[in-house]
């Protein structure tokens, strides 16, 4: 019923992993997505831990039904209260400092602030609605928040889920390996991240910027901090607007990029 993707390692130190708790009716779609590369690592060194339920096991009939035809007539099925409540109250982190969130295209848009923010409580619990969607009662009585990944419909929470545990556990501490580099990404400062290069340094006759190549350390931070406003400006004017005003620097950059371009 309640079932564990991976336990505990009790020989890392004695910080608790950040625990995540799905409520979903395919628990095996998201046991098999958390266990690869760096979750799947973060997993096995106790650092978080995935728990699985099942509304369906909670289903108290012969057909273990977990749907019924909407009240007023419509298309499409809807998820029961008693198996889905069953679910949300078996998982222990659905008290205290621990939200149950409700994955629905009408919640708060996802963004890098509340992924950051759930990161830094014990816990989340993940309620993934199927068909068209869950009983009202449910949303209004047993969900503290209500978490969209976009302005699209998915067939289902799970996929959603997977997006949201992604982006908060890997600002775990000690998840990424390199506690600093989260800092530096999209969205930490309000951005979008300057762009990345590697090696050969002419590929395909494609050339790296001159300035990376320099050694020039102070030079290299004023260039990509250039990229990243103008990255943001062109793509973004959303985070853009917000950005302004400008700091006396950044402006002096922006300046002086519209002046000379790049390579100043
Ligand atoms: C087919 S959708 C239901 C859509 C619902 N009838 C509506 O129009 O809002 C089934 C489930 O997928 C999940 N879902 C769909 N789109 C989502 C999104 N953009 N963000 C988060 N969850 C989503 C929700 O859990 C939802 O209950």
């Amino acid at each position: 019923m309640f079932r564990v993707c991976e336990s505990m390692n009790s020989d890392t130190d004695s910080r608790q992993p950040f625990r995540v708790t799905v409520i979903t009716l395919f628990p095996e779609y998201v046991e098999q997505a958390v266990s690869h590369s760096i979750l799947g690592r973060a997993l096995a060194a106790g650092l978080i831990s995935v728990h699985v339920i099942n509304p369906r096991d909670y289903a108290t009939n012969r057909h273990k039904t977990v749907d019924d035809y909407p009240f007023g007539g419509g298309a499409g099925m809807v998820m029961k209260p008693e198996p889905l409540v069953a679910a949300i109250e078996a998982s222990c982190e659905s008290k205290g400092t621990s939200p149950v969130i409700f994955m629905s295209p009408a919640g708060e848009p996802l963004t890098q602030v509340i992924a950051a923010e759930l990161s830094n409580l014990t816990g989340i619990t993940l309620v993934c609605g199927h068909y068209e969607g869950i009983d009202e009662r449910v949303r209004e009585h047993w969900i503290d928040r209500e978490i969209s990944i976009g302005d699209y419909v998915l067939t289902g929470g799970e996929p959603a889920a997977l997006v949201v545990i992604d982006a908060v556990c890997r600002l775990v501490p000690g998840v990424l390996g390199n506690d600093a580099s989260p800092e530096d990404e999209s969205f930490s400062d309000g951005t979008l991240e300057y762009p990345h290069f590697t090696r050969p340094s002419d590929f395909r006759g494609f050339k790296v910027p001159d300035i990376l190549m320099s050694g020039h350390h102070a030079k290299i931070e004023d260039w990509r901090r250039t990229m990243a406003l103008v990255r943001t400006r062109s793509r973004r004017p959303d985070l853009w607007e917000r950005l302004q005003p400008l700091s006396k620097e950044d402006r002096k950059r922006i300046d002086t990029y519209d002046r000379l371009g790049e390579s100043k």
